[in-house]
């Protein structure tokens, strides 16, 4: 995710020191959002577009603003306009030429902010490319600026909010995007799919309506067979029909509007919000906002309005959203995440997985002689988690190490080997030195991560980034998730070619399409989770039992519950209970057991059974069609059924939550557990 801000003036003289830190504390706001970069566009003294970015947070930004000295910044301005962002890198490392706003040229005659992922950005920069455009950054935002300048110049008849449209008709995937150009003048004009954008409006004299009318551009504008970036030149454009368009403020009233991505950045300026919805086009000129629709994909012709909805909300609360910390945000955000591991990258109609970030590399992978898995903490349990479907599908070996377990051991490492190395911050010392330990001897290096532009990043041949968005808490929960299924995407690559695998591939793959749906259920429980954990938080240790697929389910909500509540807890092996741990259970030991309807679910019941012989009272998770395991249960917590190997991603979500409950229930610090930090970057 990436945080978009946008501050305009009209006829509200604003000093250029008042708009910067308008921009600054909007971004300030959006942090959270991602962090590796930021930047801002706005009008310098001599009336040209000057832009200023920083790798890095805000904080280095803000440094840079302030340490300017030809920013004339007492100057008042009446009407102007100014743009802002705040980076999540996902194609190029974070970088000032990598930041946003992206510029159209050196005249900077278009600026663009965006958050979200073009996926179509290749064929556009293969077609500007070859109509002699150049470019300077390695991200997906470049071909945006660009594209827009190229159809301004060869359509210089069409308003500045028709060129956005035309823009937008030709981009795939999913975008928010705050457009600035110095050929329009107090000009602003924003679009959305897939990724969040709101409007903020501040104006003394009242609003003549509580709704905008959304209006429509000309079916013309629909994506016809013959507009594709190549071939959009040539094509007659039509012009939106929108003949009124009706604002609800009067003529040239004093007003300022904000553009953002969630309106944590503008709520203490004014609590008036209006919502864009997906191929919304909010333009703005001469202090009137209109809304336009882009694309009209039906035939009901009823007139569609925007709702100006006046916030209740305070700015802490908004910044997690209705959420208590950002580790519940993000354990609530993994239907999301989860959706964004998988976008532009598993096709389920047609059942084939791509992976750009190593599909160079597949035909060495294939000749590989084993595949070794590489981790720290939450990263080496999704590892855990996915070694048996990789070496189902890939029929490698796999071997799977704890990284600083493997550099003490110094294991043998040969030039034949293709090595992974897993990591949410893609800093982690341990994990980074194991990478180049492993590359030194020759090893195919693939790097599992969530950070672009991250060490382990830079030093992999080649990887996969798993999109899950900026992940604050310092317990992980939606990375966990998705480097579970980037990693079962692999596994679906490799085994692309195999017949005999066919079966088994549609199997997971249309496993996959239901994960968002099935984790929104899953996430249904957490009252249940919460009853749970009432009675759970006072106790001396848990136990969590799993075996099969859901070993590694056990090990991570054991993580979970030791580093966010501080009570000894473990994983166990079912299948080693009477090889020890079964001593420890008693009436009073609390037990967590997985039990899902799988090729182990026999032996699970036996666990079960041998737990609730010595008094014990398990916990169960198990499947909703399963009557039986919850009869031998103390209590029971019933989960969708989704194909094995995917079982893991949702029987983890009732421990992520119950390790959030418990937390909160002793009173700790769930974003901030004590004695550690995100990203352990010492050995
Ligand atoms: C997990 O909740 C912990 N924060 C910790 O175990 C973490 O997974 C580990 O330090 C590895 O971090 P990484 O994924 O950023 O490499």
């Amino acid at each position: 995710m990436c945080g978009i801000f946008a501050y305009i003036n009209y006829l509200e003289p604003k000093t250029r020191k008042e708009i910067l830190q308008f921009l600054i504390s909007g971004l300030q706001r959006l942090e959270y959002r991602g962090y590796d970069s930021a930047g801002i566009a706005f009008d310098n003294a001599e009336g040209k577009t000057e832009i200023i970015r920083q790798s890095g947070k805000v904080k280095v930004l803000e440094n840079e603003i302030w340490s300017r000295d030809d920013l004339s910044v007492d100057q008042s301005l009446d009407i102007h306009v100014a743009i802002a962002h705040t980076r999540w890198a996902t194609h190029g490392a974070p970088s000032p030429i990598n930041s946003h706003p992206q510029r159209s040229d050196e005249k900077q005659e278009f600026v663009v902010i965006h958050n979200g992922i073009v996926t179509n950005y290749k064929d556009i920069k293969q077609f500007l490319t070859k109509k002699g455009l150049t470019f300077e950054s390695e991200t997906d935002t470049e071909i945006i600026a660009k594209l827009i300048k190229h159809i301004h110049d060869n359509h210089p008849d069409l308003t500045f909010r028709e060129l956005v449209e035309q823009v937008a008709l030709q981009l795939e995937g999913a975008f928010a995007l705050v457009f600035k150009s110095i050929l329009y003048p107090g000009q602003c004009v924003a679009t959305r799919r897939g990724s969040p954008l709101l409007v903020g409006i501040k104006t003394k004299s009242s609003l003549s309506s509580d709704h905008i009318p959304v209006l429509f551009s000309s079916k013309d504008l629909k994506r016809q067979k013959d507009i594709t970036p190549t071939g959009l030149i040539g094509t007659k454009i039509q012009r939106s029909d929108s003949t009124t368009e009706f604002t609800p403020l009067s003529d040239h009233a004093e007003v300022e509007y904000f553009y953002a991505s969630d309106a944590s950045a503008f709520i203490e300026h004014t609590n008036r919000v209006i919502f864009l919805e997906d191929d919304d086009v909010a333009a703005i000129e001469d202090g009137r906002l209109t809304i336009h629709r882009v694309r009209r994909d039906f035939d009901d012709k009823s007139p569609l309005t925007r709702e100006i909805i006046t916030l209740k909300l305070e700015i802490q609360a908004i910044m997690k959203g209705n959420f208590s910390s950002f580790m519940q945000k993000e354990i609530f955000e993994q239907p999301e995440s989860v959706f964004n591991t998988m976008r532009g990258r598993v096709n389920f109609e047609n059942e084939t997985v791509i992976l750009g970030g190593i599909k160079d590399y597949i035909p060495e992978i294939k000749r590989c002689r084993r595949l070794i898995l590489i981790g720290c903490g939450t990263s080496y349990h999704s590892a855990i988690a996915t070694r048996t479907i990789l070496e189902e599908l890939t029929e490698l070996p796999v071997m799977v190490e704890l990284a600083s377990d493997f550099l003490d051991n110094e294991r043998p490492i040969y030039r034949d080997d293709v090595c992974f190395f897993i990591s949410q911050s893609g800093e982690t010392a341990d994990t980074l030195m194991a990478l180049k330990y492993c590359k030194q001897r020759g090893a195919l290096i693939v790097g599992i991560t969530n950070t672009v532009g991250s060490s382990i990043c830079r030093e992999s041949h080649c990887g996969v980034h798993v999109n899950a968005g900026p992940e604050i808490g310092v317990a992980s929960t939606k990375a966990y998730t998705s480097q579970f299924i980037s990693l079962v995407m692999f596994a679906l690559v490799l085994s692309e070619d195999r017949i005999s695998m066919r079966p088994r591939r549609t199997e997971i793959i249309q496993g996959l399409k239901m994960l968002p749906d099935q984790i929104n259920s899953v996430l249904k429980l957490d009252d249940q989770v919460k009853a749970i954990a009432e009675e759970l938080y006072t106790k001396g240790s848990i136990m969590i039992m799993g075996r099969g697929y859901n070993h590694a389910t056990c090990l991570e909500g054991a993580l979970k519950i030791k580093e966010l509540t501080y009570i000894p807890s473990e994983g166990v092996l079912a299948g080693e209970l009477k090889h020890g741990p079964l001593a420890l259970v008693d009436e009073a030991m609390p037990v967590i057991m997985i039990v899902t309807r799988d090729k182990v679910y026999t032996k699970c019941m036996n666990a079960v059974q041998q737990v609730t012989a010595r008094g014990g009272r398990p916990i169960v998770i198990c499947e909703e069609n399963d009557n039986e395991t919850p009869t031998m249960a103390y209590k029971h917590l019933k989960i969708p059924h989704v194909v094995d190997c995917l079982q893991g991603i949702l029987t983890v979500i009732p421990l992520q939550l119950l390790s959030y409950h418990i937390a909160v229930l002793r009173g700790c610090n769930v974003d901030c557990p004590r004695n550690l930090a995100k990203s352990v970057t010492t050995e």
